[in-house]
Formats: structure tokens, sequence, C-alpha cells
């Protein structure tokens, strides 16, 4: 993935993130930074134009924690394969500080697009990479694989249309 990778060229309609059970992997902290993940991204594309600053600083605390967080557990435990994960967390923090950079010239609109793109990238890194990860952890902290009870088992009401 290159660092303009999460930038794709055409705006779509703003929407955003809510959770459903769908989203849930099992290993219990990595499945509330994921609830907090899509808290944050939901504020930020439901953020005005003033609101947005501190939405963006939200949204970068939140992503340089959870990242780190995966890091350090796929560090520490000798997760095999470690570092197309942490490449791909790389990838994204690169693009966030290409997004402040530009937001800080005035341009909000990136800012949305960053979110959008962000609501598009998040299932299938979570679906892939996170949910490996959360498999092993859950084996090398708690000694099995992580029974996952899901009241609603369906994407489709993930991304939904932005009120105004
Ligand atoms: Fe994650
Ligand atoms: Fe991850």
């Amino acid at each position: 993935m290159t660092t303009n990778a999460l930038i794709s060229p055409q705006a779509g309609v703003a929407r955003t993130l809510v959770w459903t059970d769908a989203f849930l992997l099992g290993y219990g902290p990595l499945d509330d930074t994921h609830r907090e993940f899509v808290e944050v991204v939901s504020a930020l594309m439901q953020a005005t134009d003033d609101e947005l600053d501190g939405a963006l600083a939200r949204l970068e605390c939140h992503l340089r924690d959870h990242f780190g967080t995966e890091d350090r557990w796929m560090e520490e435990t000798d997760f095999p394969a470690r570092q197309c994960h942490m490449d791909e967390h790389g990838a994204v923090l690169a693009t966030l500080e290409q997004v402040k950079a530009l937001c800080a010239n005035g341009d909000v609109a990136i800012v949305r697009r960053f979110g959008d793109e962000l609501i598009q990238w998040f299932p299938g890194h979570a679906d892939y990479l996170d949910a490996a990860l959360s498999h092993w952890m859950s084996k090398t902290r708690l000694g099995g694989k992580p029974v996952v009870l899901r009241r609603n088992l369906s994407f489709d009401e993930t991304v939904i249309p932005v009120k105004k």
C-alpha cells in the first residue's frame, strides 16, 4: 500500500459507520478498541466544519493508540507474519500526516475523504489481519480460540448516510 492509498480520487456521498456485532472478533480488548474506532470515525463524519479539527485530533489519538497497541501485542507475542499488518498501520498513519498538513492549509474536504476511506478500509483490515491477531491473542493470553457471540451477522447496516 502506498501512503496515498487511502485517499481515492473521487469523494463519495457523505456517510458514516455504525457498530454491529458483525465486527466482533472475540478478543475483548481488541473488540473494545474497534468499538472506539467506529465511534471516533462516526464523530468525524458527523462533525461540522468548526468541529472538524477537534474530531481529527481525536481520531489521530485513537489511531496511534489502536495501532500502537496491536503492534505491541504482535511484537510481545512474536506473532508470525506481523510485518504486513504493521506496514498497513504505518501506511494509514502516513496518510493521516498528509491529511493533517492539507487540513492545516484549509482543506476540510480532505478530512471527510479520509474518514470515508477509513470506512471502506476498516472491514477488510479487521476481517483479515485483525481477526488473525484476535485468534492469536486469545490462544496466547487466554489459552483457546475465541467464541464469538454475535447478535447481528449483517455488515449491511454498518455504513449509513450522515444525517445533517
Ligand atoms: Fe484494529
Ligand atoms: Fe490492525
